[in-house]
């Protein structure tokens, strides 16, 4: 995996380079317990643009303490585009990386082509029974996280890797990160994005309700909501396809 040193700390990222002319930059911004493998592949390699997809500071591989609040991980992105020299990518976040994403584009509109927010919302208060858990009982917390975090039926398998995966995080970056989603509030400030906008919500996502992107749907400016029947809050690994689809068809717009 390629590697770039940000403040200090060796980020790992997954690339591909699109082989379309005038293909679009897309940058996959995972959300908390998570690292590039929270996405599928086939976003990863999405046909016809340059997807980058890193590991936050402290989360996956990359290097770093990671962050508490929101704020520090989207100068990380900044940072992480200015090393790239990507001028003006589209931003993809996922459940904490969408709140990442949302504050970039409140912050930093002119260096935004896109934005594509998935199982998300404008504020994510955190249940207490997570950020308690966190340091009483690690991996029961982890359980609980991901218990929440998969929709009923989705394949075992999916669900057990997933436990596998987050309990790979260091106990002091998750909590982190879910403090920082916890304090994450631009409720009242919605109306100043200026991005064109893709919402995808799972209709049963549990941690990040379809309400809230309906929410972000009524009050982003021009904003769509692709609503995935059946999907919850890992939606872009439990159907895949649909997310896919619903990427591609917003970035040829
Ligand atoms: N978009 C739209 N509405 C939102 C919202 C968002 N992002 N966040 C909260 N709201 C709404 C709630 O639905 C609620 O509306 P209601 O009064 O009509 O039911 C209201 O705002 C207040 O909600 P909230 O700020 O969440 O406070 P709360 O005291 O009701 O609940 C928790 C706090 C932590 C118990 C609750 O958020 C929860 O159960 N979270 C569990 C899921 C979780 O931990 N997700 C992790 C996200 S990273």
């Amino acid at each position: 995996m390629p590697r770039v040193t940000i403040a200090g700390d060796e980020i790992l990222y997954a690339q591909h380079k699109g082989d379309l002319k005038g293909g679009r930059d897309l940058i996959l911004i995972h959300g908390a317990g998570g690292s590039h493998l929270h996405w599928p592949i086939g976003l990863r390699r999405l046909e016809g643009a340059t997807v980058y997809a890193p590991d936050l500071p402290g989360n996956g591989r990359s290097e770093g303490t990671g962050h508490q609040t929101i704020s520090a991980y989207r100068d990380f992105v900044l940072a992480f585009m200015d090393a790239l020299d990507l001028e003006k990518p589209t931003l993809m976040g996922h459940s904490m990386g969408g709140a990442v994403a949302q504050d970039f584009a409140l912050t930093y509109p002119h260096r935004l082509d896109g934005l594509i927010l998935v199982g998300t919302g404008a504020r994510l208060r955190v249940a207490p029974a997570i950020l308690d858990g966190i340091h009483q009982d690690f991996e029961g917390a982890v359980r609980l996280i991901c218990n929440y975090a998969y929709a009923p039926d989705a394949p075992a398998q999916l669900k057990r890797l997933g436990v596998q995966r987050m309990a790979e995080t260091r106990p002091d970056v998750l909590y982190g990160n879910f403090l920082a989603c916890d304090i994450f509030d631009v409720i009242d400030r919605l109306g100043e994005i200026t991005a064109p906008t893709l919402i995808i919500c799972g209709t049963a996502d549990r941690l990040t309700p379809p309400k809230y992107s309906t929410f972000l749907r009524d009050r982003i400016p021009g904003a769509q909501l692709v609503l995935i029947e059946g999907g919850g809050h890992m939606v872009a690994l439990e159907q895949p396809q649909a997310v896919i689809q619903a990427v591609t068809r917003f970035l040829q717009r």
